[in-house]
């Protein structure tokens, strides 16, 4: 959770009633989170009473409420509990409790189950596992916005967007920005221009090849004042050395910030052949989901490419949703070298710091004898950074 975040506690629910009420009324201004803990339960109530209360809170926070897991509850309950949550406006597919995007007015359905239950495999919408299991839902244009570097920026560019909730969602907190999406999947696209906007929202989803120089300038000509791009995902692995290269070249060429999400550094070799993502109302309505190393391409310790695909099964079927047949998983060495045959300045976020800090002063804090066991990213980002790219000025 973020430091400066605001929160409000109900131990019972004449309590959580009584910060409604205040929040409600005016007297109270609307907090981050309610943690609803102790004697107040969502469990216990039936479904409209259930459906009422989620969404008196759904007004009443900016970005969500956090509640214990119930012990000891049977899966049908844990599923209906956790259904009703996500036909209501919250969901939790990141790590900080329910959460709705910051301040939205929306109340979204999340509840990707019920096509399964319905249905079956056939029956799930391949976008809304993706989103489920790999969307970014901890952080947002807002992460970027708070340091120093980021702070004065007019336009958010989001290339390869896909489901496009770094867009999407950064938009409610900051309806001031213009906001440009581009990917080469229009059904991507569909759902992402599906979903609720604010009224007047400065928002377009483009069709366009990323490697494209034509795509860049038409979206340098359609942003307006300091611009930022941010590729989540690491999906610039899905290139080659001399795409990797054009792209920076490219994003670096057409905006003020070109900002990639990087992995923390790793062997490809040590990477798990499955790494299984099922979510656990996956697994309480009967289903599984795994991104799956692709037999036919093993990770290559040389070139650091490997192949796989996220796949769902139950247990009768499986289903291939999505294949990367070819991923090159990018180390922060390489982008750097990248970075300096194109003559760029290479930063990277320090939360430590809360700011951007140029990569070359990484581990200049370091004592003697202490060893560097990683990159101090954050901890609130888990496991991935952030790497800016920008022209030296
Ligand atoms: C792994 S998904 C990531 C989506 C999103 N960035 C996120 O953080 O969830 C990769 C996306 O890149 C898109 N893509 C692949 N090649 C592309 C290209 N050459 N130009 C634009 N988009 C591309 C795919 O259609 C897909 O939506």
């Amino acid at each position: 959770m973020h430091p400066k975040a605001t929160v409000r506690v109900a131990n019972s629910m004449a309590a959580l009633d009584r910060v409604l009420t205040s929040i409600e009324s005016g007297r109270r201004t609307a907090p981050d989170w309610i943690h609803i803990q102790g004697r107040c339960r969502l469990d216990g109530l039936v479904d409209a009473e259930r459906q009422a209360l989620l969404r008196r809170l759904h007004a009443c926070v900016l970005r969500g409420f956090k509640t214990p897991v119930e012990v000891g509850s049977t899966a049908s309950e844990r599923l209906a509990l956790w259904r009703s949550i996500a036909r209501n406006g919250f969901h939790d597919f990141g790590t900080q409790g329910f959460t709705k995007c910051y301040g939205s007015p929306f109340i979204e359905d999340y509840d990707y189950v019920g096509a399964y239950l319905e249905n079956g495999l056939a029956g799930i919408d391949p976008y809304r596992i993706y989103s489920a299991i790999l969307g970014s839902h901890d952080y947002t244009i807002e992460d970027f916005l708070q340091t120093p570097t980021c702070e004065k920026i007019d336009t958010v560019v989001e290339p390869m967007a896909g489901t496009g909730e770094f867009g999407h969602c950064s938009h409610f907190r900051h309806p001031e920005l213009r906001y440009i999406l581009f990917d080469l999947d229009e059904t991507a696209r569909e759902a992402v221009l599906a979903r609720p906007w604010l009224e007047g929202a400065d928002r377009e989803y483009r069709i366009g090849n990323v490697l494209d120089p034509q795509v860049w300038r038409d979206v340098r000509s359609a942003s307006r004042g300091n611009s930022l791009a941010y590729i989540g995902k690491q999906s610039h692995n899905l290139f080659d050395t001399r795409q990797l290269y054009d792209l920076l070249a490219l994003g670096t060429s057409h905006v003020d910030h070109f900002i990639l999400e990087t992995p923390e550094p790793s062997l490809v070799q040590d990477l798990a052949p499955i790494d299984d993502l099922t979510r656990p109302e996956m697994a309480d309505a009967g289903f599984h989901a795994a991104l799956i190393e692709d037999e036919r391409n093993a990770p290559n310790p040389f070139t650091n490419q490997l192949g796989f695909r996220m796949e769902v099964w139950d247990e009768d079927e499986t289903r291939v949703l999505f294949e990367y047949p070819k991923w090159r998983a990018w180390q922060p060495p390489t982008l750097v070298a990248l970075a300096e045959l194109l003559d760029l300045e290479v930063l990277y976020l320090n939360d430590a710091v809360g700011d951007f800090v140029p990569v070359d002063a990484c581990g200049s804090t370091r004592q003697p004898g202490d060893r560097v066991e990683s990159i101090d990213h954050s901890e609130a980002h888990d496991g991935v950074g952030f790497m800016l790219f920008r022209r030296r000025s």
